[in-house]
C-alpha cells in the first residue's frame, strides 16, 4: 500500500512538473522604406484577455538539436546570456517550441508574383532554408509555390507568415486563409505582425491552431518591453520569436537582452536598413573598414554582427548574387573590438513607423 502511494505521489509530480509554466517541446533547457505598408492601418495599442490552461505541442524529434553537443562546439556558437544559443556549424537555434530554425533566411517583404518566386528559389537553390512571409506582403501563394517547387523536403524548410491586425477580428479564418495561400501541409511558425485590437485572442487561436497542429511555433512582431509584458501574461504558449526593426542605426540595444532573456529568440527586420536606406547604411565608413579587413560585404558585416548578437537575420533581396552573399556568413568571425565599433554606430534611428 504504502508503495501505491509513493508511485501515485511521484507520478502527480512528474505530472506537476511537466505541465508547468508554458508549452514546451523536447528541448527543456532552453530560456532560452520601407516595408511601407502603404496600405496599412497604424499600430493600435494591445487589447486585454485571459485564458486559463494549456495547449500542447509534441513537435517531432527531425529537428531536435542535443543540447551537450550545443555546449561543446565552444567558438562555434554564440551563447546569449540567460537564453537561447545558435549553433553556427548547423546554422541552427532551437526555438522554446523545441523546433529547430535556421538564424539566417531571406525577407519578402516587397516580392511579388514572379519575382517571389524566383527569389524564394533562387534562396532554397543557395542552401537558404527559412522564408519570411506575411499576409501583408501579398505573396504567401508565391513563397509556397516556389517551395512546392523545389523539390526539397518539406520539413527542412522553416516558414514564417504572420497575421495582420486586421484579420483579428476573425483569426480561424486568417489561419486558415494563410494555410490556404501557402499550401504546404503546416504553417512552421505564425507572428503577430503588429499590436492591435484584439491580439490576445488572434493569438489564442493561434494556440489552438498549434493544437491541431495546423502552425508549430508562435511569435510576434513590433512587441516591445512594454507590450510583451502586458501581453504574455494573458496568453499559455510563450512566443518563440519575435521580430523587430533591428540594424546599426536602430540597435534596440534594451529590448534585445529583454526578450532573449525571456528565452525568446529575437530577428531583425530591415538589417540592411531597409529599401531607400541601405546605400547609406552599407557605405558607412567604419563598417565598410570592417569589410575591408575581413575581405567581406558590407551586407555580410552587419549580418555577422547581428548574428554574434544572436540575433536572426532575413534580408530581402530578388537579387541571386545578393542572396548567395547574404548565405556566406559562417567563415569568418568579428573581433569583440569590431563589434563595439558597430554598437557605437548606434542612432536610434527608426526606418518605418512600427
Ligand atoms: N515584421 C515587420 O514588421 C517587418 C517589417 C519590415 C520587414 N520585415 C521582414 O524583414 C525582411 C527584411 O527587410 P527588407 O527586405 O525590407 O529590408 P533589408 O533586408 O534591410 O534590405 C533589403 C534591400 O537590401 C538589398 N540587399 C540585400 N542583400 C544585399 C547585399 N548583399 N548587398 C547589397 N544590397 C543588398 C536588397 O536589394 P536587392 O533586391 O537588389 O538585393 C533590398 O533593396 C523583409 O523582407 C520582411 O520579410 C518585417
Amino acid at each position: 500500500m504504502r508503495k501505491l502511494l509513493w508511485m501515485v505521489l511521484a507520478c502527480s509530480l512528474i505530472f506537476v512538473m511537466s505541465g508547468c509554466g508554458q508549452t514546451q517541446g523536447p528541448v527543456q533547457e532552453q530560456l532560452a522604406p520601407m516595408e511601407s505598408i502603404t496600405d496599412s492601418e497604424p499600430p493600435e495599442i494591445p487589447a486585454s484577455g485571459n485564458l486559463a490552461g494549456s495547449v500542447e505541442s509534441v513537435p517531432s524529434q527531425a529537428g531536435i538539436v542535443d543540447s551537450d553537443h550545443r555546449k561543446e562546439t565552444g567558438g562555434s556558437e554564440t551563447a546569449v546570456e540567460s537564453g537561447y544559443s545558435f549553433d553556427f556549424e548547423t546554422k541552427m537555434v532551437v526555438l522554446n517550441s523545441g523546433y529547430e530554425m535556421p538564424i539566417y533566411g531571406l525577407g519578402t517583404y516587397s516580392l511579388t508574383g514572379e519575382v517571389c518566386v524566383n527569389s524564394v528559389s533562387a534562396a532554397l537553390e543557395r542552401g537558404v532554408r527559412l522564408i519570411d512571409t506575411a499576409y501583408m506582403y501579398h505573396n504567401e501563394e508565391s513563397v509556397g509555390e516556389a517551395i512546392r517547387n523545389s523539390g526539397i523536403p518539406r520539413e527542412e524548410i522553416f516558414v514564417i507568415t504572420k497575421l495582420y491586425p486586421n484579420q483579428f477580428s476573425d483569426p480561424e479564418a486568417a489561419i486558415e486563409e494563410a494555410l490556404d495561400k501557402l499550401d504546404i501541409e503546416y504553417i512552421d511558425m505564425m507572428l503577430l505582425h503588429h499590436p492591435g485590437t484584439g491580439d490576445v485572442e488572434a493569438y489564442l487561436a493561434m494556440e489552438r491552431a498549434v493544437a491541431d497542429g495546423k502552425i508549430r511555433s508562435l511569435g510576434l512582431s513590433n512587441w516591445y518591453i512594454n507590450e510583451l509584458e502586458e501581453f504574455l501574461p494573458q496568453v499559455n504558449i510563450t512566443p518563440a520569436l519575435v521580430q523587430n526593426e533591428i540594424h546599426p542605426y536602430y540597435q534596440e540595444n534594451d529590448v534585445i537582452p529583454y526578450i532573449q532573456g525571456l528565452g525568446i529568440v529575437v530577428q531583425g527586420w530591415y538589417p540592411l536598413g531597409g529599401r531607400g536606406y541601405t546605400a547609406e547604411l552599407l557605405g558607412n565608413e567604419v563598417i565598410s573598414e570592417i569589410a575591408d579587413t575581413h575581405g567581406k560585404s558590407s551586407a555580410q558585416i552587419i549580418l555577422r554582427w547581428n548574428l554574434q548578437k544572436g540575433v536572426v537575420v532575413i534580408p530581402g533581396s530578388s537579387n541571386p548574387d545578393h542572396i548567395q552573399e547574404n548565405t556566406e556568413l559562417f567563415d569568418f568571425e568579428l573581433t569583440e573590438d569590431e563589434m563595439a565599433q558597430i554598437n557605437a554606430l548606434d542612432r536610434n534611428e527608426k526606418h518605418d513607423w512600427y
